[in-house]
């Protein structure tokens, strides 16, 4: 039963995991209780969000580690990548956004903690959950598992990334930032099908780990055999009835996904400031210790590093901190506003006693940590139905309790925090044209990707058989030719089927170089009618992958690309010719790939200027731009492109699939944030394009010419292709009297321009744009508001009668001012 035992073995149970030998002065010693981190001996909770070093630039981490910062977090969590530092064996990179060291080194500037999940697997949506693929390619190789092979790799990668952090001083137990640190990922959730190996790989993980010496703890998640010698913690949209497996540990949650990501097709999902909120504070009123948000910043999934299949190149998350690094309000204020008031009541949490009360049937609990030093009290007061409560807490007070929320009480008797009262801004960031620029037609240069040799069957190398996608390409590229040939003895044309059993992601077929279909998805059988000549016919395949899949039991076996096939060719008579072990020849990735094309200094393409080629497959496009005015993000629109991949300067920005678009259905407007949340219960942009904007880090521009190449693999039209940045256009408040309402132009890039709606009183509706005058209504409202935020980057105002200047009767029990406001 949650809560029952924390006090009892509150100094029972303290177990030194750190020490601070020979190390620099600062060295903290990182120890823990059930209800406490201590770090340097003292009680903490720890407040800590997920930003994944390669998923921005260099020059994006300081203000996302700052604004986490200025969020209310102490700590940072990332995971660390394998593929991306050795993308071949033994060859290590650890340059630019690689450069994890670094990456630590600013969370320690901000004065931060850091986590560092080592894995090394990771999941997290990237491209083959983070295992190199030459690691697959080694014979006798099983993943996870009780292998001698891969638990040598293994060890090899978790102990370069170890040292490398050991020589930066990075542990906290050498005067560093980092805390804590993780070994596996999730590995409880599909162990079963491993059987015993499975389990002694688990003993074997923690062993491994264990005896890396780094000084501070070690955890697993979502592992409950984990041993005693790590922390086994939980992810999840909820974990307050989590209990760790052993009476010694704290409570963690390691995932609370804040949103969820997004696959190409597929809407854009949502999870609601108040219902994240909850979690959070359920989590607390339940004994919680350390909770990390997954993702507080999101980001970009650059390059080919997007897992799947079918991961978008967003990872936005509809985290605190949207994809480009913009607040994305009003989660991020009101979870600030979330820690603000967990920390007030650190001292307590960390050291008490702790009793659940139970009111209304059941449906609201009162959870009262009185401190064990000096009886200091702090309440959280939940009400997990769907409808308000009211309770009286006698001396305490009479509450009325939101429906799916969480008080947080000073003192038990003052209400400092309600998960479902948000009081901060939501801000409406739309994606436009600087003011200071003029539209422009961009003028485009073509060039064809070089086909010809895989359509005449001419590649690099040969089997007699129909190869595994990874097996072949080691993931150097997304695209693999496999050609062969077919004699047509006859004198006469024949019509056939072309028949290909495939396994992912999409397959383009020709025959004697034409196109006559492609298709794409999970796996499925490709079939479609084709004309064989008399004599020697050349069947070429291009198989895509799009994101090499990241989740589940032994997902990294599954196959990819044709993949043993069969290939087959059907006559008209119903015969069938399998041609799976005829001579293939194969070619991995494009010319242009070989060719860098993508690179303005290679010069390696033809480029062709007017009579702009559109519609056409297998087309490189290529323009020059000036970066957009100011220092807000930049985005490109590639509406009109159909797949590909964009690069800036020789920068990659990722896969784009701006023709793919997401359901019509679905999408209702309405997000209640009442009841549990899943994936998918809050969509938008139903019907539109899957992902239509794509990030252009303004670190990838010079102040001059810039330019943009695009590899078109299915046939899209450029014309409309624009730069445009993201920017903080509408800003709304909703505050209610005895708070102080705070409006910012997030940034200080813009300033508020106009006031569009102010209202005192009791206003309606919720949201921006929907708000209207109420039964009464502040004759100020207006002017007050525009005194004091008009030509101003940010202001606040004190939400109270005096300041609109009406009496002490005035208006309702519970007053409001609501504001709609434009930053320019
Ligand atoms: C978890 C996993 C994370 C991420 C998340 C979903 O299962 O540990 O890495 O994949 O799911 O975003």
């Amino acid at each position: 039963m949650p809560g029952s035992w924390i006090g009892i073995l509150l100094i029972a149970s303290l177990g030194l995991i750190g020490s601070c030998s020979a190390a620099a002065a600062a060295a903290a010693a990182v120890e823990y209780d059930s209800s406490a981190v201590i770090i340097n001996g003292q009680r903490k909770i720890i407040l800590s969000g997920s930003i994944h070093y390669p998923r921005s630039t260099v020059e994006m981490w300081s203000d996302l580690i700052q604004k986490a910062k200025e969020g209310g977090l102490d700590t940072i969590e990332t995971y660390i990548f394998w593929n991306a530092h050795e993308r071949r064996r033994r060859e290590y990179n650890f340059t630019g956004n690689l450069d994890f060291v670094k990456f630590f080194q600013k969370v320690q500037e901000a004065g931060l903690y850091g986590i560092l999940r080592i894995g090394p697997y990771a999941c997290a949506e990237w491209n083959y959950g983070g295992f190199p693929v030459w690691l697959h390619n080694i014979p006798e190789i099983k993943f996870r598992t009780d292998n001698e092979i891969f638990k040598n790799e293994m060890q090899t990668f978790t102990t370069k990334i170890v040292n490398m952090a050991k020589e930066a001083k990075l542990f906290a137990s050498q005067g560093g930032p980092i805390i804590l640190a993780q070994i596996e990922n999730e590995y409880g959730n599909v162990m079963g099908p491993y059987g015993e190996a499975g389990k002694s790989y688990v003993q074997w993980c923690a062993q491994m780990a264990v005896a890396q010496n780094i000084g501070v703890p070690w955890i697993m998640c979502q592992q409950s055999d984990a041993p005693s010698s790590v922390i086994n913690t939980c992810n999840g949209f909820y974990c307050d009835t989590f209990t760790p497996n052993s009476p010694k540990s704290p409570k963690m949650w390691t995932e609370n996904w804040t949103g969820w990501y997004k696959k190409w097709g597929q809407k854009d999902p949502h999870r609601t400031a108040e219902d994240l909120a909850f979690s959070v504070a359920r989590f607390f009123q339940y004994n919680g210790v350390l909770q990390n948000y997954y993702m507080y910043y999101g980001g970009t999934n650059f390059g080919r590093t997007s897992g799947g299949p079918f991961i978008a190149t967003s990872y936005d998350y509809d985290a605190p901190l949207d994809e480009y690094g913009n607040l994305n309000q009003p989660k991020w204020g009101h979870l600030k506003n979330l820690h603000a008031a967990l920390k007030l009541g650190e001292k307590i949490l960390t050291n008490s006693t702790v009793k659940t009360t139970k009111y209304s049937d059941g449906w609201v609990e009162l959870t009262t940590y009185t401190s064990n030093i000096d009886g200091e009290r702090l309440c959280f007061l939940s009400n997990t139905k769907m409808d308000g409560l009211d309770v009286d807490l006698q001396q305490d007070g009479k509450y009325f309790v939101p429906a799916w929320s969480v008080s947080i009480l000073q003192d038990c008797n003052k209400e400092t925090y309600n998960t479902a009262k948000v009081n901060v801004q939501t801000s409406l960031i739309v994606k436009k044209l600087h003011e200071n620029d003029t539209p422009l037609k961009l003028s485009w240069e073509w060039a064809p990707e070089p086909t010809k040799a895989p359509l005449h069957g001419q590649g690099g190398f040969k089997a007699t058989q129909l190869l595994e996608q990874k097996a072949a390409t080691y993931d150097e590229s997304d695209y693999l030719w496999y050609m062969t040939s077919v004699d047509n003895n006859g004198t006469a044309s024949k019509n056939v089927t072309l028949r290909v059993k495939y396994s992912g992601q999409f397959l383009h077929a020709f025959v004697n170089g034409k196109e006559i279909g492609s298709q794409h998805g999970y796996t499925f059988t490709f079939e479609k009618p084709a004309l064989l000549k008399p004599g020697t016919n050349i069947i070429s395949l291009l198989s895509a992958t799009v994101g090499l899949q990241n989740y589940g039991e032994f997902f990294d076996e599954g196959p990819e690309g044709i993949a043993g096939g069969p290939v087959e060719l059907i006559d008209s008579g119903n015969t069938t010719t399998d041609l799976s072990s005829n001579e293939w020849s194969y070619k991995v990735g494009l010319n242009g790939e070989g060719g860098r094309f993508y690179d303005p200094t290679s010069g390696r393409a033809k480029w062709v200027s007017g009579n702009l080629r559109v519609g056409r497959a297998m087309t490189w496009y290529k323009t020059t731009f000036q970066a957009p005015s100011g220092t807000e993000p930049v985005v490109v629109d590639l509406q009109g492109m159909g797949k590909g991949h964009a690069w800036v300067n020789g920068n990659s920005l990722g896969r784009f699939w701006p023709i793919l678009t997401a359901d019509p259905n679905g999408c209702d407007g309405k997000c209640d944030y009442r009841g549990q949340y899943k994936e998918g219960k809050c969509l938008s942009n139903c019907g539109n394009p899957t992902q239509r904007w794509y990030h252009v880090p303004r670190s990838f521009l010079n102040n001059g010419s810039n330019t943009l190449i695009l590899f078109e693999e299915i046939g899209g039209n450029p014309s409309d292709v624009s730069f445009q940045i993201t920017a903080t256009e509408t800003i709304c408040g909703n505050t209610y009297e005895g708070t102080t309402l705070e409006l910012s132009c997030n940034g200080g890039r813009r300033i508020i321009s106009d006031i569009q709606y102010a209202s005192f009183g009791d206003p309606q509706g919720s949201s921006c744009g929907s708000f209207q005058r109420g039964s009464v209504e502040a004759s100020r409202s207006f002017s007050a508001v525009e005194k004091a935020c008009m030509g101003k980057e940010s202001c606040s105002i004190n939400v109270s009668k005096a300041t609109f200047g009406v009496e002490d009767s005035f208006g309702v029990d519970n007053n409001r001012l609501v504001v709609q406001a434009v930053c320019t």
